[in-house]
């Protein structure tokens, strides 16, 4: 049967998100002949007169290697605590009833919403007030749960690790401590996994509150080795026993999300005053969502699309794609949101790393 379908990614971009759309625009288009509906700039376009164009095979055309989306994102645009300027300061107000009928104006029959935590929970509220909505699971923190792993995670891996091999070179010439800080938010599988696979000699990640002292009898433990560097990949969101993660822009004045940064400087200057060792920082920051996928996360993307179109065609709604084991399967979204996906401090990983002469900060 003839249908017409919409798309939006929200919330940060990520590498693979044009996979997705390419993967539903073809599965949706070749085969079954639906009309496909871009919409720009995650919920954000369905505020006010929707922003809306048609998605052909010539709109997606040559987009598999871009990284960020065709579509435009937000995170920014809950319809449920949408922020609305009133003079000098900022109201959130629920439009999600001008979003349901602008939505509705566009003879769509169903969203699909491709995002994170935040897009997944306002599609599981707009599905259970009637909206038929299919989520995909998408970030490079890879915190969501319902999912083994989300695309664009395998991309920002890459990133990091290949900024570890350039950095080992100059901080061992210079004999220096590098501080690498890393995206990740609440979760460390970002810093865990590029810096195993970047031969990292410390990572400090939030799920494991670090010790200072230990980091420093760690590098000190190196250096008495004949190792007179080290790398340290720290998390953003990674903090101190006892202390608190280090908060750039507080929620109240960023759209309900703290912004974090800053936790390497502060790892430095401890090592750098404790240890009497040159230390440096670098903030490795958007570079990580930036630039084309992977072949893991185009494959992944793709793969997300086209069962999305299928979850569509079979009137499964409410559901979420998800990788489990060697296949993607559909799961509720509400088994995804809610509570984060963390890495465990008593897991295989974790254990592995320490094995290797990783120390974890503690
Ligand atoms: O969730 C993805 C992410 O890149 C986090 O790792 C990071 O904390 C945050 O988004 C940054 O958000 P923004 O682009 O709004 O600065």
């Amino acid at each position: 049967m003839h249908k017409t379908i919409a798309i939006l990614t929200g919330g940060g971009d990520c590498p693979g998100l044009n996979a997705v759309i390419r993967g539903i625009v073809r599965a949706a288009t070749l085969d079954r002949n639906w009309k496909v509906l871009g919409i720009e700039d995650g919920f954000d376009g369905l505020v006010g007169e929707p922003r809306v164009r048609e998605l052909d095979l010539e709109a997606v055309r040559g987009i598999l290697p871009r990284g960020g989306t065709i579509l435009g994102t937000s995170n920014r645009g809950n319809p449920f605590a949408y922020p609305v300027r009133e003079g000098d300061a900022v109201k959130l107000v629920d439009v999600s009833g001008a979003v349901l009928a602008g939505f509705k104006s566009l003879g769509a029959e169903v969203l699909v919403a491709v995002g994170g935590d935040g897009t997944l929970k306002i599609g599981k509220r707009l599905n259970d007030m009637g909206l038929p909505v299919v989520g995909v699971p998408k970030t490079i923190d890879n915190d969501l749960r319902g999912t083994d792993v989300t695309f664009g995670y395998h991309t920002a891996v890459a990133t990091v690790t290949d900024a570890l091999d350039k950095l080992h070179s100059t901080a061992e010439s210079h004999h220096r401590a590098m501080v690498v800080e890393v995206m990740g938010r609440d979760a460390g599988w970002i810093a865990l996994e590029s810096g195993i696979a970047g031969s990292a000699d410390v990572i400090l990640i939030p799920e494991i509150p670090f010790d200072l002292d230990a980091v420093c009898r760690a590098i000190a433990r190196r250096r008495d080795r004949g190792s007179r560097f080290s790398i340290v990949v720290v998390s953003e969101g990674a903090f101190p026993a006892g202390g608190n993660r280090i908060v750039q822009v507080d929620a109240k004045e960023n759209f309900g999300v703290d912004r974090l940064g800053g936790v390497s400087r502060f790892v430095a200057r401890e090592i750098e005053t404790r240890m009497q060792m040159e230390t440096r920082t670098v903030v490795l920051g958007h570079v990580q969502r930036g630039g084309s996928p992977t072949h893991t996360d185009r494959l992944l993307g793709s793969r997300f699309g086209v069962r999305a179109v299928e979850l569509i065609a079979a009137g499964c709604f409410g559901k979420m794609v998800a990788l489990r084991g060697q296949k993607v399967e559909a799961v509720d979204i509400g088994e995804a949101v809610g509570s984060l996906n963390l890495v465990d401090p008593d897991g295989e990983l974790v254990g592995a790393a320490e094995a290797l002469g990783i120390m974890l900060g503690r």
